[in-house]
């Protein structure tokens, strides 16, 4: 599906859906970078990367520093030399709570992870796939970042703005070889979801049911979607948002 030894970058990779996304980069025959600022989980991701056959290189990085995106940038061109696809996938989902009350530091953290933080790194990403002439990028988006949801109201600004950033920055790439499209995740069973919903069988029952399918997704769904959408098969689609949501915002 990929050239032989391509290399894809997967942020936020040391669970969830990022760490299926990294898997499913190494099974699809690149060899892939993974970040976190979780170290531990992080360079056990990457042994399961390696397990798979592929070269991986684990780097320690807080997305929100621009210290260290830069110096995880740097890393892969000194180690790889080149940089294929990026998912810019880390995100947090702060705290949940109506905007009269949503905290300035909860909106701070969240916008400077989700929306800032994948900024620095889409910048990186792109100044060194246009002095490539070629790469495909996957922005992390969400179901959050097409349509409301009460209570999240710095997320879904943060997927929003995600969504927008990845439409510009598509146009601008377009006739360089750069593709850019975002991902809108439904409720994916990851400990983000088990977080909000404290892994309770009424309230995963609630969540099951926003979406037709009446069920939540799976990371596979998702990593699925990303490594196609940054594979030569994906070749003439650019700047969409593709929602991967059991049908949720069809309704
Ligand atoms: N799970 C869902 O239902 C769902 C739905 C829509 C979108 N998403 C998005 O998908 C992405 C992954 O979600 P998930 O459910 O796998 O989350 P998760 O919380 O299970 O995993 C997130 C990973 O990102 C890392 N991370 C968080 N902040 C970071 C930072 N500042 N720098 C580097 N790494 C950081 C964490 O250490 C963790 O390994 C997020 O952007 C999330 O907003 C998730």
């Amino acid at each position: 599906m990929f050239a032989q030894d391509s290399v894809a970058l997967v942020t936020g990779a040391a669970t969830g859906i990022g760490l299926e996304t990294a898997l499913a980069f190494a099974r699809a025959g690149c060899h892939v970078v993974l970040a976190d600022r979780d170290s531990g989980r992080g360079e056990q991701a990457a042994a399961q990367v390696r397990a798979l056959g592929r070269r991986a290189l684990f780097v320690p990085a807080d997305v929100a520093d621009p210290a260290q995106v830069e110096r995880l940038h740097q890393e892969i061109a000194t180690t790889f030399g080149r940089l294929d696809a990026a998912c810019n996938n880390a995100g947090i989902e702060g705290e949940l709570a109506p905007t009269a009350d949503c905290t300035l530091e909860n909106f701070d953290r969240v916008i400077s992870v989700n929306l800032r933080g994948l900024f620095l790194c889409l910048r990186e990403q792109l100044r060194m796939m246009r002095d490539q002439g070629s790469g495909a990028i996957v922005n992390m988006a969400s179901v959050a970042g097409l349509v409301g949801f009460a209570g999240l109201p710095a997320y879904c600004a943060s997927k929003g703005g995600v969504i927008q950033l990845t439409r510009a920055a598509a146009l601008e790439y377009a006739e360089r070889g750069i593709r850019l499209n975002a991902v809108c995740p439904g409720a994916i069973k990851t400990e983000m979801i088990d977080r909000i919903t404290h892994e309770d069988p009424a309230t995963e029952k609630q969540f099951a049911a926003l979406h037709p399918m009446n069920r939540m997704g799976t990371v596979a769904e998702v990593a699925n979607t990303v490594v196609w959408l940054c594979s030569p098969l994906a070749g003439f689609v650019t700047g969409q948002a593709l929602a991967v949501d059991g049908g949720m915002v069809a309704r």
